[in-house]
């Protein structure tokens, strides 16, 4: 069975850079038009213009997660302009480094860093979502994916806003699933583990992904093409019955024994 997208419309948050641009790159491949809505409206445009000089339809759309009336109009510009929308994919999140510098400790928590955190990955989600599913309802279904992380379902020692609102999207898919699955709209997460970003290259330094990257069960570092494949799958009829999943897209890295990599290292060291 060939994956085929022809005839839908997609809209992709936050596709104007990395994951969320592999994403909208893969489902235009697949032939969905698809919506690359962003706050980056560059990002965006440039995108789009790949994504037509491949033969593609992609159209932008700016949009603000955080401002209700920005979604609305974001919807309502779809919905005018195709007349319908079959796929929604929730992939936006407030990653930057001020942002995510911010949250470190518990103790020493900055509410706006923790409410910004919702604001954006988890109420933006949910708004998204509000206004899409009617639209999706009256074309007799549709698929919602929501890009979560792995973090959200580990302790960590770092990021406990971004992680804490990461948890809820997995808690609203089920929701989301449970709601409009009558309405055969399926809803469900994708968890990637750690994708080499330029953000995230910064942010850890090479110390931190080596660490990172003793857990991760393949042989290779994940690229934002893991996630899209997922998306790709969830979006499409080969995910046809599959609703209310949290699907982890991370090599492995939160499917283990905590002393994996010790036990390696432990290995190597007896056999030299
Ligand atoms: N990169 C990773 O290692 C990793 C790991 C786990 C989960 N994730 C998740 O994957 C998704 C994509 O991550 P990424 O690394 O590509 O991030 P990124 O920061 O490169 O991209 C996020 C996009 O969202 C947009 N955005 C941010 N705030 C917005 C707002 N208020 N309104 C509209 N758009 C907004 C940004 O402009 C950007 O284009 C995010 O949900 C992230 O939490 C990423």
């Amino acid at each position: 069975m060939k994956v085929s997208l022809e005839g839908k419309v997609a809209i992709v948050t936050g596709s104007g850079a990395n994951i969320g641009e592999a994403c909208a790159r893969m489902l235009a491949g697949a032939g969905a038009s698809v919506v690359l809505a962003d706050i980056n409206i560059e990002g965006a445009q440039r995108v789009a213009e790949d994504i037509q000089a491949a033969g593609g339809q992609a159209f932008i759309h700016t949009l603000e997660l955080t401002e209700e009336a920005s979604v609305r109009a974001l919807i309502g510009a779809t919905g005018e302009r195709f007349g319908r929308i079959d796929i929604l994919h929730n992939n936006a999140a407030d990653t930057r480094l001020e942002q995510m510098a911010a949250d470190g400790s518990i103790l020493e928590m900055d509410v706006a860093v923790w409410d910004r955190a919702f604001a954006v990955n988890t109420r933006g989600a949910m708004l998204m979502i509000k206004h899409a599913a009617p639209h999706m309802i009256a074309a007799g279904g549709g698929s919602i994916i929501n890009t979560g992380s792995g973090v959200a379902i580990l302790g960590d020692l770092f990021n406990p806003a971004y992680s804490t609102s990461k948890g809820a999207i997995n808690t609203l898919t089920r929701n989301v699933a449970a709601q409009l699955g009558r309405h055969n709209i399926r809803c469900n997460a994708v968890l990637p583990g750690l994708v080499l970003s330029p953000l995230a290259r910064t942010m850890m330094g090479s110390r931190q992904i080596d660490l990172v990257q003793r857990h991760v069960l393949l042989p290779r570092p994940s690229v934002p093409e893991d996630i899209a494949g997922v998306t790709l799958f969830l979006a499409s009829d080969l995910g046809s019955f599959v609703t209310g999943q949290i699907i982890s897209a991370d090599g492995g890295i939160v499917h283990h024994t905590p002393y994996y990599a010790d036990m390696i290292d432990a290995m190597a060291a007896s056999e030299a």
